[in-house]
């Protein structure tokens, strides 16, 4: 079966991620070849450090350049999401349909690392969305396990206010993989993704990842995970096509 990346940093020459576009193309030329179909760039953003609206158009233009290579060298389609650092009142603050995966009403969150995650950061997921309309999918939920307040961002996603994502290279290594796997088995991480940065640092590690969790899981966690992925692509199509009139 073959699944969306929905969280890499494939996007030439604008974050920590491809330092160019023949990384890039390298990039996405190693997901396919793990099973990647579609791949979502989400470069980081960082609301306290960047201007809105001339990094969105410096995405939008890293994008365009690489959607070009990817469309005449028939790797995977590309869509354009962003992975936003969680800031004060981001609810509240009218960017983040801006910020959504490929214009549809996901929205990829990444927490505060090494701090307590306090009620305040909840709410704001659920403000999220209830009053934005967007629902949250929290990136590398498993590197918040040891953090305070964990439990109550666990109960978000119960309640169904957010979905979360797991690193594969999280499953590759013994100090992460025993938590990554009881998220898991637990229900709580709806899809797996690369995070991908480069060749070398945190290169794609999707086809290993998923091999693991075949190995712990079972093949059933596996389809359940790609089929995860598969309606999250169905959505971001959806959300690329325009509305017909009658
Ligand atoms: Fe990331």
């Amino acid at each position: 079966m073959s699944f969306l990346d929905m969280h890499c940093h494939v996007l030439p020459r604008i974050d920590d991620g491809a330092k160019d576009l023949d990384t890039a193309r390298e990039l996405l030329r190693l997901q396919q070849s793990q099973g990647a179909s579609a791949v979502v760039a989400t470069p980081h953003f960082y609301a306290e450090r960047v201007d809105l609206n001339a990094y969105r158009q410096k995405a939008i233009s890293r994008f365009e350049q690489l959607q070009e290579v990817a469309v005449n060298e028939g790797l995977p389609e590309l869509f354009l999401g962003f992975e936003v650092l969680f800031f004060r009142d981001m609810a509240a603050s009218g960017v983040l349909p801006e910020l959504s995966m490929g214009k549809s009403h996901f929205l990829l969150v990444e927490l505060p690392y090494g701090c307590a995650l306090t009620d305040a950061i909840a709410d704001e997921l659920i403000a999220i969305r209830l009053d934005c309309g967007l629902t949250p999918i929290l990136a590398h939920l498993e590197r918040y396990a040891s953090q305070q307040g964990f439990d109550r961002i666990l109960s978000v996603i119960r309640e169904g206010y957010a979905e979360a994502q797991c690193n594969a290279a999280s499953l590759l290594h013994w100090n992460s993989r025993r938590v990554g796997l009881k998220l898991l088995e637990q229900g709580y991480l709806r899809y797996l993704a690369s995070d991908a940065h480069s060749l070398v640092h945190r290169p794609p590690k999707l086809e290993e990842a998923y091999a693991v969790i075949e190995k712990r899981c079972g093949k059933r966690v596996v389809n359940r995970l790609q089929e995860n992925s598969l309606a999250l692509y169905a959505a971001l199509r959806q959300a690329q096509t325009p509305i017909q009139s009658n």
